[in-house]
């Protein structure tokens, strides 16, 4: 059976293959998937129960901790791998509370950008442009990052389920060490990554479904993902799972869902 593309796809989007972003969309909820992603998004969750309990965790983190960077006078995000908008983004938890806020948001998915760009349209203190992490100079270099973010003013740098879609032959830690090495003292780096710490067995599974899709998953272990940190100040409470960071920063708006397969961490630069 063929696919028909929607209005919202653009052209050259491969729709008979599945994409990380898309099938992340179809675990939340969100409606910007296909058939095939929805297939990957099922044999996944046969894999791990709890994956859309684990998503909406990961959703609840990235709001949390824009609250508590913001309340730490951070005034610019750049949100890697941003992924396919969905409730809470950055920039609407951010310009409720602080209107001069300026986030970019940056993904590889072209599904993700051109519905980024819809939803950024009259956002002037927004934008999103296609990129590759991999090529993290490029996103720093591009003028569009270049005209909304200041970069000798600190920068909130968030890493949100995208490292483990690094592969070790990508070198996500020179990766993270470049980017961070070219912001302003202040910066923060923010990660949340899957972990088989807890869960070996559905980890396992999940990594070997994962590589049916372009980016295929490398969970890692604390002390791994800890390393991502090197030469940061790592703020309370240090590493641990993206359900249990910082929960006062709710404001009892997001019920806690217990997620055990992503960690976390906030750091600082000095
Ligand atoms: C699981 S989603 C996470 C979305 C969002 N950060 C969150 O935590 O809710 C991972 C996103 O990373 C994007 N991605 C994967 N590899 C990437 C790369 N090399 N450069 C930029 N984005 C990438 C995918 O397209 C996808 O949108």
């Amino acid at each position: 059976m063929t696919t028909t593309r929607p209005a919202w796809a653009p052209e050259g989007v491969d729709i008979e293959r599945p994409a990380a972003a898309r099938a992340y969309d179809y675990v939340l909820g969100g409606t910007h998937n296909f058939e095939v992603d929805r297939e990957l998004a099922r044999r996944l969750t046969e894999a791990t129960p709890d994956l859309a309990q684990h998503a909406r965790a990961n959703r609840a983190f990235l709001q949390r901790c824009t609250r508590y960077l913001l309340r730490r006078g951070v005034r610019q995000f750049l949100d890697l791998g941003s992924g396919i908008p969905a409730s809470g983004n950055v920039h609407e938890v951010a310009l409720a509370v602080e209107p001069d806020t300026r986030v970019m948001y940056v993904d590889i998915d072209p599904v993700a950008v051109a519905h980024s760009e819809q939803i950024l349209a009259d956002v002037p203190q927004s934008a999103i442009i296609h990129g590759d992490l991999r090529k993290a100079d490029e996103i720093l270099d591009n003028p569009e990052t270049r005209s909304l973010l200041d970069l000798d003013q600190p920068v909130a740098v968030l890493l949100l389920a995208i490292l483990h879609a690094m592969s070790d032959a990508d070198d996500p830690y020179d990766i993270v060490n470049r980017l961070m090495d070219r912001l302003a003292p202040g910066s923060y780096l923010v990660v949340s990554h899957s972990t088989f710490e807890r869960r070996p067995e559905e980890a396992r599974k999940m990594e070997e479904l994962s590589k049916q899709s372009p980016t295929a998953l490398r969970m890692r272990s604390r002390s791994d993902i800890t390393r991502f940190f090197d030469g940061l100040e790592v703020v309370d409470p240090g590493i641990t799972w993206v359900s249990q960071w910082h929960l006062e920063e709710d404001g009892g708006v997001f019920a806690a869902d217990q997620s055990d397969m992503l960690l976390c961490g906030v750091g600082r630069k000095p």
